[in-house]
């Protein structure tokens, strides 16, 4: 059997010379499987690992139809739409867009809150190819005239089990219902609980549904440990395991915004460089955390779950979770932070006994028991209603030496090194939704 190439799928000459400067060598599994069915015209559900280009698999044949037929815009119109959940993703999403469109003239532009409107109205006036929004500012400015979608024959749910999910799910609706009912529809994911499927119907139209592994899996490269640790002794743990520089990139994620700064502070007086993101910062604020962690400045980023999803920085070594996710989905895409394209990672769990239950739902919905590295798990654990705080009767454990391993194994060298060693890992299975 040959091994696809983007030529294979029928992408067309001016992405391939993108891609080729991208270093992307070879399709991907959900590129491979995906974008002919995409270019075809197909409706589309795609569920692959984190990581693994599902936006390539999307943007690339919604440029090389957008440019193919070349209608422009009409004023304050959009030809396609691509929703995101949290703004530093739209923004990702919309430089990927840049980067494999750069030979082809389109227009396009990003919408997201909590910055201000006139930019965003000038950018809408002409009329863009490619919006990509966060639903709220999107529906601002639909519902004050600066913009309209009844030209919009593409939509795409990025993260499409949380846009189907309760905080976005009406908004969604709304921005459907001002959208033409002929348009093709994308939704992917590296995860889909059943009951956010079946929510799918309502977009997508004799879908074809791609998946690449089973919902919620993980990357192989991966390298899981969990540390039982009752909560007063996490920021020493935190602390000790930071003094090996083999942590080089390290995303800590908590629970709340507060508990976010909370630990950037305390990284801070050790000496640690340290940044938060979380909703509660401006707009601003975000993005130049964002960036010094991007840019190696801060070598820690202390964040809350809107940096879960999506967000594709460069050898991130480390993943911590200081604080469990109540929403076993959560875990899949924090941890999927690290190990993208191909590189490996390590993802590390603080786990108070209050959370181990928490641990339970992670490990039966990714199938994969987490590694001990240090500590026991408590007898009887708390239920996972009870506020993760130690319980005054129980002593505090010795979270033991810590024994995360301190590189990757097999970390490339950077990311170009790990585009090159992108190797199809599993068969496809593909079935109708
Ligand atoms: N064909 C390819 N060859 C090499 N690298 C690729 C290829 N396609 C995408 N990449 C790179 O892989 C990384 C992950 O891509 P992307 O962000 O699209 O993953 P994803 O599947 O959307 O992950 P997530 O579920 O976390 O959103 C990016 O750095 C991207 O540039
Ligand atoms: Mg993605």
């Amino acid at each position: 059997m040959t091994e696809p190439s983007f030529a294979g799928l029928g992408v067309a000459e001016p992405l391939r010379r993108a891609l080729q400067a991208e270093g992307y060598a070879r399709p991907t599994p959900i590129q491979a499987q995906a974008i002919p069915l995409l270019l075809a015209g197909r409706d589309l559900l795609g569920i692959a690992q984190t990581g693994t280009g599902k936006t390539a698999a999307f943007a690339l044949p919604i440029l090389q139809q957008l440019s193919a037929a070349r209608e422009p815009a009409g004023p304050r119109a959009a030809r396609a739409l691509i929703l995101a959940p949290a703004r530093e993703l739209a923004l990702q999403i919309g430089e990927s867009f840049k980067s494999y469109g750069r030979h082809l003239g389109l227009r396009q532009t990003v919408v997201y809150g909590g910055v201000g409107y006139e930019k965003q109205i000038q950018a809408l006036a002409r009329g863009v190819d490619i919006l990509v929004a966060t639903p709220g500012r999107l529906l601002d400015h639909l519902a004050q005239g600066k913009l309209r979608l009844d030209q919009a024959s593409i939509l795409v749910l990025d993260e499409a089990d949380q846009m189907l999910d309760m905080g976005f799910i009406l908004s969604v609706r709304k921005i459907i219902s001002a959208m033409l009912g002929r348009r093709q529809s994308m939704l992917f994911s590296a995860t889909m609980p059943p009951a956010v499927a079946g929510l799918a119907g309502e977009v997508l139209r004799n879908p074809v549904r791609v998946q690449v592994s089973p919902s919620a899996t993980m990357v192989d490269e991966v390298d899981q440990r969990v540390f039982f640790v009752e909560t007063p002794g996490k920021r020493a743990l935190l602390a000790r395991l930071l003094k090996d520089p083999g942590l080089g990139r390290v995303l800590v994620f908590t629970r709340t915004k507060h508990g976010a700064n909370r630990v950037s502070e305390f990284l801070g007086k050790e000496g640690i460089a340290a940044e938060a993101l979380h909703g509660n910062k401006t707009q601003g604020a975000r993005v130049r955390a964002l960036e010094s962690f991007r840019a190696g400045r801060a070598r820690v980023l202390v964040a809350t779950d809107v940096a879960s999803r999506g967000i594709d920085i460069a050898d991130v070594t480390h993943v911590i979770n200081f604080e469990m996710p109540n929403v076993p989905e959560s875990y899949v895409h924090r941890v999927g932070r690290t190990a993208r394209a191909g590189a490996a990672g390590v993802a590390l769990s603080f786990c108070d006994p209050a959370e181990q239950a928490y641990l339970r739902d992670i490990e039966r919905l990714t199938k994969r028991p987490l590694t001990v590295a240090g500590g026991q798990p408590a007898r009887a654990a708390a239920p996972p209603q009870a506020p993760a705080r130690p319980q005054a009767s129980r002593k505090p454990q010795a979270p033991g030496r810590p024994q995360a391993p301190s590189r990757p194994q097999a970390a490339p060298a950077g990311p170009s090194a790990s585009r090159r060693r992108w190797r199809p890992r599993r068969a496809a299975a593909r079935r109708a939704v």
